[in-house]
C-alpha cells in the first residue's frame, strides 16, 4: 500500500515536472522520509515546499525546515533524511517514532542548527560528530543508550541547549563539555550516569541551568562551580554526591532553584547561601547536613517560597529570621533534631500552606497551634512525633481558625486529654491523625458530622465508651461529594515519589484500633460505602458483627480482632469482593466460617482464637447436623464456591447432593481437559 502510493507519487511528480518548484533531490528525499512514517501526511501538492511541516529557501527552493512535532506519527527515520543537505531545523518532538537513527545520518547536514527529537521512542546510541553549527540539541525522553556524546561540543562550540534527560545513557560525563563555550542549558537527568561531575564545568560561565537529577553521580560538588555567575537552576538531586556544599555558594547570586536533596552531603549550610537573594526553591532533604539552624539568617531570602531541610541532623531553635521570608508557601523541617518552641513570628507567614515539623523535639504544642492558627492559608500541618508528653490543646486555648486546614497530624506525641471540640469546626479537614497518644474519654458524636473527613486515625489511645452510631453520618465516606484528591495540596517536590504516594493516596479509613471502646459495633457504619479500611481491633466491643457491613462494597481491609464479639460471622460478608485482609481472631465467635468469594483466600490467622468457630480454613469441622442456609430467590447458589474450592472439605446436609454432583462434574471436566 505504502509502496504503491510511493510509486504513484513518483509518477505524478514526473508528469508535473515543469510545475515543481521544490528541488527534485529534496523532493525525492522527503518522499522517502514521509513514507517511513504513518499516518500519511498531506503531500498532495506537487511542490514539496508546500507540504505539511516543510519550509524552503526562497531563492533555490531547498528544504530548510522539517517540523512535525506532536502529530502522533509512528515509524522510523529514513536514511534519506540525511540527504536534505540544506536542512537547518529538524523538529520531530512528541511523536511515537522509534528504532535507532540511521548510521551517518548527520554526515551531510552541515547547516543544521536545531535538532529536536525529544519525546519519541528512539533507541540505539547517538553519533553527533560531523555536526558543526548546532545551537539546540534535544533528544530527551527517548530510549537512547551508550555514553552521552560530548564530542558534540568540539564540533559545535556555539551550542546553547543540550538536553539528554530521560534516556538510558550511562558511563561518565567526561571532559569535553567545557568546549561548549556558549552553553546555557545542560540537562541529562533521569539516566544512569555515574562518576564525578565534569571537572571543566567552571569554564562554562554562560550556563544558566545544570540539571542532572536521578543518576548515580558521586564525589564532591567542586567549589569552582561558584564561578558560574549566571546559574539560576542547579538540580543535582537523587544522586550519590558527598562532601560539603561549596563555602562560597553565595557567589551564585542569580540562583533561583537549588535542589540537592537525596544525596550524601555533609557539613553545614554555608552562611553565604543566605546571600542568594533570588532563591525561590531550596531543597536539601535526605542528606547528612547539620548544625544550628538558628545560626542562619534567612532575612535576605525575600523570594523564598519552598524550603525543605527534612531528614538531616539540624539542631537548635527554628530561626526567627525564617519568619521574614514573606513569600514562603511550604516549609519542611521534619526529621531533624530541632528543639525549643515555634517562634511566635511565624504567625506572620500569611502565604504558608504547608508546614511539616514531624519528628523533632519541640515543646509547647498549645502555643504552637495558637501561633499557627494565624496562618490563614495553612492546608497541611504535619506535627507527628514533634512534641512529647504534653496536654492536648483544648478549647480553652482559643483555637478558632485553621479554616483551610485539610490535613492535621499530631500522632505519636503522647498527648493527654480528650479529643478537643475545636476540631469540630474544621470544615475542610479531610485527614485527622491523632494516633499513638494518651487521649482518653469518648469518641465525640460530632465526628460524624464533619463534612470532609475521610481518614480518621485514632489508633492506640485510651479512648473509651461506645462508638456513637452517629459515626455513620460522615458525609465524605458516604457520597463522593468531596474530592479525596489531596494531590493539588501537596507540593509534590517536597516528597520523594514514594513518600508522596504513601501520604497522598491515603485510603479512606476509620482506624480505631488499640483503645478501650466497648458496646456493640453500630450497624450505621454500613452506610460508609466509600470506606476502604475499617480497623476496630483490640478494643472491648461485644455483640455481633452487623450484617450491614456487607454494604461496604469498597472495603479492602477489616480488622476486628482482639474484642469480645460473639455470634456468627455474617455470611453476606462474602459479597465484599475487594476485601483482601480480614481479621476476627481472638473473639468469641461461633458457627461456620462463611464460604465463597474472598473468604476462600483468608488464612487460619484470620480466625484463630475463637474456640467456637468451625469450618475452612480452621482444622475444626463443623458439627454434621448443621444445615447450610437455603439460598433465597435471586441469590447466587452458595455452593457455587465448590467449583473452585477443591479442598477436601465437603459440606453435608442440604448441599451434599449438589456438592456430590459438582465433584463428579469437575472430575469429568478435568478428564476432558
Ligand atoms: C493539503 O495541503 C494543501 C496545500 O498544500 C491544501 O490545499 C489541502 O487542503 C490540504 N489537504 C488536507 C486534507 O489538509
Ligand atoms: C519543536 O516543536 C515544539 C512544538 O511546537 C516546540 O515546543 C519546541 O520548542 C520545538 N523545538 C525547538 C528546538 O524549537
Ligand atoms: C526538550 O524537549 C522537551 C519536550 O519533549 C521539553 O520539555 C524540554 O524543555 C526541551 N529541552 C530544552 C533544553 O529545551
Ligand atoms: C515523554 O514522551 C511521551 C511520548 O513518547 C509523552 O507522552 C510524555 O508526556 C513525555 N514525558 C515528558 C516528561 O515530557
Ligand atoms: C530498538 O527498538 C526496536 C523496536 O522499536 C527493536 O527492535 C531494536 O532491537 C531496538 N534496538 C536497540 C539497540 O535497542
Ligand atoms: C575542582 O576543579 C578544579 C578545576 O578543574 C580542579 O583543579 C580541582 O582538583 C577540583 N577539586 C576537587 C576537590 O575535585
Ligand atoms: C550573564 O547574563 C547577563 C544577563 O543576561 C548577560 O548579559 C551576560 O553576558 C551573561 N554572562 C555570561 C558569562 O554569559
Ligand atoms: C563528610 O564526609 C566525608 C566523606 O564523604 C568525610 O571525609 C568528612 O569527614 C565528612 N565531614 C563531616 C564534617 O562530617
Ligand atoms: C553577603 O554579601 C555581602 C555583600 O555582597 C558580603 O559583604 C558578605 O560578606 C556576604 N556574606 C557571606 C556570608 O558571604
Ligand atoms: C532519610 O534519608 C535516608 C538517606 O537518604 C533515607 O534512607 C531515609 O529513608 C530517609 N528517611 C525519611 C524518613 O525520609
Ligand atoms: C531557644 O529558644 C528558647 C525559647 O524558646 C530560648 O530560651 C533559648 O535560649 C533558645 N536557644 C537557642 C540556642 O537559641
Ligand atoms: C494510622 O494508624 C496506623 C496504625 O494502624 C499507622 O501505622 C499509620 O501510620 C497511621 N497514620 C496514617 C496517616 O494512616
Amino acid at each position: 500500500m505504502l509502496i504503491l502510493r510511493f510509486l504513484f507519487l513518483i509518477l505524478l511528480s514526473h508528469n508535473h515536472q515543469q510545475v515543481l518548484s521544490c528541488n527534485q533531490l529534496d523532493h525525492a528525499s522527503l518522499l522517502s522520509v514521509y513514507n517511513y512514517i504513518s499516518p500519511p501526511l498531506n503531500y498532495s501538492s506537487t511542490d514539496c515546499c508546500q507540504w505539511e511541516g516543510i519550509s524552503c529557501t526562497t531563492h533555490n527552493s531547498r528544504v530548510t525546515i522539517l517540523s512535525l512535532p506532536g502529530k502522533h506519527l509512528s515509524g522510523s527515520i529514513s536514511p534519506f533524511l540525511g540527504k536534505l543537505s540544506f536542512l537547518t531545523h529538524l523538529n520531530l518532538s512528541k511523536n511515537h517514532l522509534s528504532g535507532p537513527l540511521p548510521p551517518a545520518l548527520f554526515h551531510n547536514l552541515k547547516h543544521l542548527k536545531t535538532i529536536d527529537l525529544s519525546s519519541n521512542q528512539f533507541n540505539g546510541s547517538i553519533d553527533p560528530s560531523f555536526l558543526h553549527n548546532l545551537i539546540t540539541y534535544n533528544v530527551s525522553n527517548n530510549s537512547f543508550t551508550g555514553p552521552i556524546p560530548l564530542s558534540i561540543c568540539k564540533g559545535s562550540p556555539f551550542l546553547e541547549a543540550l538536553d539528554f534527560s530521560m534516556n538510558q545513557f550511562n558511563g561518565q560525563i567526561f571532559h569535553g563539555i567545557g568546549e561548549c563555550r556558549k552553553l546555557k542549558v545542560f540537562r541529562a537527568g533521569f539516566n544512569t550516569l555515574s562518576g564525578w561531575l565534569p571537572q571543566d564545568f567552571h569554564r562554562l560561565t554562560t550556563l544558566m541551568e545544570i540539571s542532572l537529577p536521578n543518576n548515580h553521580l558521586s564525589g564532591p560538588i567542586n567549589s569552582s562551580i561558584v564561578l558560574l555567575h549566571n546559574l539560576t537552576i542547579l538540580e543535582l538531586h537523587v544522586n550519590e554526591l558527598s562532601g560539603q556544599l561549596p563555602p562560597d555558594i553565595g557567589l551564585l547570586s542569580n540562583l533561583e532553584q537549588l535542589q540537592l536533596h537525596t544525596n550524601s552531603l555533609n557539613g553545614t549550610i554555608p552562611p553565604s547561601l543566605m546571600n542568594c537573594s533570588n532563591l525561590k526553591t531550596l531543597l536539601l532533604r535526605n542528606n547528612f547536613l547539620g548544625g544550628e539552624i538558628s545560626a542562619l539568617d534567612f532575612s535576605i531570602l525575600q523570594r523564598l517560597q519552598v524550603i525543605d531541610l527534612g531528614n538531616n541532623s539540624f539542631s537548635g531553635n527554628i530561626s526567627n529570621s525564617l519568619c521574614l521570608c514573606r513569600s514562603l508557601t511550604a516549609v519542611r523541617l521534619a526529621y531533624n533534631e530541632l528543639t525549643g518552641e515555634i517562634p511566635p513570628c511565624m504567625a506572620s507567614l500569611r502565604s504558608l500552606a504547608h508546614l511539616s515539623l514531624s519528628n523533632n523535639y519541640l515543646s509547647n504544642v498549645s502555643r504552637a497551634l495558637k501561633i499557627l492558627k494565624n496562618c490563614h492559608h495553612l492546608a497541611v500541618l504535619f506535627l507527628s512525633r514533634c512534641f512529647h508528653d504534653e496536654v492536648m490543646p483544648d478549647d480553652d486555648d482559643g483555637l478558632n481558625g485553621f479554616q483551610n486546614l485539610q490535613i492535621l497530624t499530631l500522632g505519636g506525641c503522647q498527648l493527654k486529654g480528650e479529643i478537643p471540640n475545636w476540631i469540630a469546626k474544621l470544615r475542610k479537614l479531610k485527614v485527622l491523625n491523632l494516633s499513638y497518644n494518651k487521649i482518653s474519654g469518648p469518641i465525640p458524636i460530632w465526628l460524624g458530622a464533619m463534612p470532609s473527613l475521610f481518614v480518621l486515625n485514632l489508633t492506640q489511645n485510651f479512648l473509651s465508651g461506645e462508638l456513637p452510631h452517629q459515626i455513620g453520618g460522615m458525609q465524605a465516606l458516604i457520597g463522593d461529594n468531596t474530592s479525596s484528591d489531596l494531590s493539588h495540596l501537596a507540593l509534590p517536590f517536597l516528597f520523594d515519589s514514594l513518600q508522596y504516594n504513601r501520604l497522598f493516596n491515603l485510603p479512606r479509613g476509620l482506624k480505631l484500633g488499640h483503645n478501650s471502646l466497648s458496646g456493640s459495633i453500630p450497624e450505621e457504619i454500613g452506610r460508609l460505602k466509600l470506606l476502604r479500611v475499617l480497623d476496630l481491633s483490640n478494643n472491648n466491643f461485644n455483640g455481633g458483627i452487623p450484617g450491614k457491613l456487607s454494604n461496604l462494597v469498597n472495603l479492602e481491609k477489616m480488622d476486628m480482632s482482639g474484642n469480645r464479639l460473639s455470634g456468627r460471622i455474617p455470611e453476606v460478608l462474602s459479597e465484599l469482593h475487594f476485601l483482601s485482609s480480614f481479621n476476627v481472631a481472638d473473639n468469641d465467635l461461633e458457627g461456620e466460617i462463611p464460604k465463597g468469594g474472598q473468604f476462600d483466600t483468608f488464612s487460619v490467622t484470620s480466625f484463630e482464637g475463637n474456640p467456637k468457630l468451625c469450618g475452612y480454613p480452621l482444622m475444626r469441622r463443623c458439627p454434621e447436623v448443621e444445615m447450610r442456609s437455603i439460598p433465597k430467590e435471586g441469590e447466587e447458589d452458595p455452593d457455587e464456591s465448590l467449583w473452585y474450592n477443591n479442598d477436601n472439605y465437603v459440606p453435608f446436609g442440604m448441599g451434599y447432593f449438589v456438592g456430590l454432583f459438582a465433584v463428579i462434574l469437575a472430575f469429568c471436566w478435568r478428564r476432558n481437559a
